[in-house]
């Protein structure tokens, strides 16, 4: 029998633990992919005491027998990516060719998508997004353009790239100076030579890797796909336009890896206890006061990618709900649950309320949610240490009521409870990744 993928989700706004619930589960995956995204994503895998951040490596990288593959949906920074394998190297992680693809379909991060994120976010002012200044949005842009698009594949292709970056640059330097009153020179032939170099430094990994991917699903291996961002960052379902630019959820998979929809396999949502958010845009439940800020402190809440200090709120069930519908999930990961130890009183948002029903009823959740207010129910806390806790009936009865409430809101199982940063701080519940886990 054919061994079931995993699809690894964020339900919220991103940073929920995904790279550490891929972790966990890649010890016995094949492969392990990352679909959408790119720099901007920062997956934090802890392995003995040793944080790794990852941006565009996947999480599956620690362990050895795990093929990782950027696939062709990712916005792939070659500089960033070197940096990352050299610092992973450093750090005594094998990295080649047997363990790390990238896909030649995939878009590349020119120097010029990160000046123009720049240009662009302050020439909005407080309208800015608050993007991570990492060039996602416009090299996603250019790729729906098509003639602006530099893909992987041309990295290896040095006389076709000269006149690629050669006509691409004169044409942005036009829109630059034109739009943003920027009129630096922008050195075509010096990114010529150095994405050149990179093509090099990479060649050994480029490949077809939706090919490697739709032969291992036919053979039986089992592949987890490993979302980055989180659903309501999703281009088209997100809280648009504060928003990324690619499609994180179960459904960008298909599409992002170069794989059939049928190949998706289980969704696993993850959640954390609460909600955080980075960048602009609405929040129902954040709680800009002293509770935000616990949060933020006991959850170390502050950008794995720009350590921006995020925004921080109470669990919200109709934007999670939303999300897990959204992507089918099959079971949710409920993650730093830790974190609300010591508080008296934990809420969660069960419903919005409008002040004008009818204003909002052609509209979807996130589009409803700057003029949302949040019904609230409130569980009372515990005192207790839980990060030690290794079964669910170990767990303090407040949190176990506060884990089960969560499962009847969302309508789906809670299959692992993670109570620290450490892979093994995790609580197998009510799973149906008993063989994965272990
Ligand atoms: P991702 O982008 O979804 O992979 O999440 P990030 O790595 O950006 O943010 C999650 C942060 O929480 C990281 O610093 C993790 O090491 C940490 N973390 C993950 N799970 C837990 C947990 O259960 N408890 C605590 N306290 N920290 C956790
Ligand atoms: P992971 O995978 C949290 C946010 C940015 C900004 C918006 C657009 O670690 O969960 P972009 O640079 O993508 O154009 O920024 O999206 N954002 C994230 N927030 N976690 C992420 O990734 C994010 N990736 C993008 O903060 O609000
Ligand atoms: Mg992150």
């Amino acid at each position: 029998m054919s061994a079931q993928n995993i699809t690894v989700i964020g339900l919220q706004w991103g940073d929920e633990g995904k790279g550490k619930i891929v972790d966990l589960l890649a010890r016995n995956c094949r492969y392990v992919v990352r679909y959408c995204g790119g720099a901007n994503a920062g997956h934090t895998v802890t392995v003995a005491g040793e944080r790794y951040p990852l941006h565009l490596i996947p999480s599956g990288i620690l362990h050895k027998g795990v093929h990782n593959i950027v696939a062709n949906g990712v916005a792939f920074d070659p500089v960033i990516a070197l940096k990352e394998i050299d610092t992973l190297r450093e750090r005594g992680v094998t990295i080649n060719a047997e363990n790390l693809s990238i896909s030649s379909s995939a878009n590349v991060v020119m120097p010029y998508h990160k000046l123009a994120d720049r240009l662009s976010e302050q020439s909005l002012g407080s309208g800015k997004i608050g993007t991570t200044a990492l060039g996602i949005g416009p090299c996603y842009s250019d790729k729906a353009v098509r003639t602006l698009a530099i893909r992987v594949a041309d990295l290896l292709a040095p006389e076709t790239l000269k006149e690629k970056i050669a006509r691409i640059v004169e044409i942005k330097s036009k829109i630059f100076k034109s739009v943003f009153g920027y009129d630096e020179p922008i050195d075509a032939e010096g990114i010529w030579w150095e994405y050149c170099d990179y093509g090099k430094r990479l060649s050994e990994m480029i490949t077809d890797t939706g090919a490697i991917l739709r032969s291992a699903w036919q053979k039986g291996e089992r592949i987890c796909f490993e979302g980055g961002q989180g659903s309501m960052l999703d281009i088209d379902h997100g809280t648009f336009p504060y928003v990324t630019s690619s499609s994180v959820t179960a459904c960008g998979v298909p599409a992002g890896a170069g794989v059939p929809p049928k190949a998706v396999g289980r969704v696993i949502g993850v959640i954390k206890a609460y909600t955080s958010r980075v960048g602009a845009g609405p929040f129902p439940t954040e709680q800009d006061n002293q509770i935000g800020q616990y949060l933020r402190e006991h959850g170390k809440e502050y950008g794995t990618t720009t350590g921006r200090p995020r925004r921080c709120g109470w669990f919200d069930a109709v934007a999670v709900k939303y999300a897990a519908d959204l992507s089918c999930v099959d079971e949710l990961a409920l993650t730093l649950l830790d974190v609300l130890g010591g508080l008296e009183t934990i809420k969660i948002c069960t419903e919005y309320r409008f002040d004008d029903d009818k204003a909002v009823q052609h509209l979807s959740i996130p589009m409803r949610m700057p003029s949302a207010k949040c019904v609230y129910e409130e569980l009372p806390g515990w005192d207790e240490r839980i990060e030690d806790v290794r079964s669910f009936s170990d767990l303090p009865a407040n949190a176990r009521a506060y884990v089960q409430r969560i499962e009847e809101l969302i309508g789906k199982p809670v299959g692992l409870i993670s109570i620290g940063p450490q892979r093994e701080q995790v609580i197998k519940h009510n799973t149906g990744l008993d063989d994965i886990v272990v």
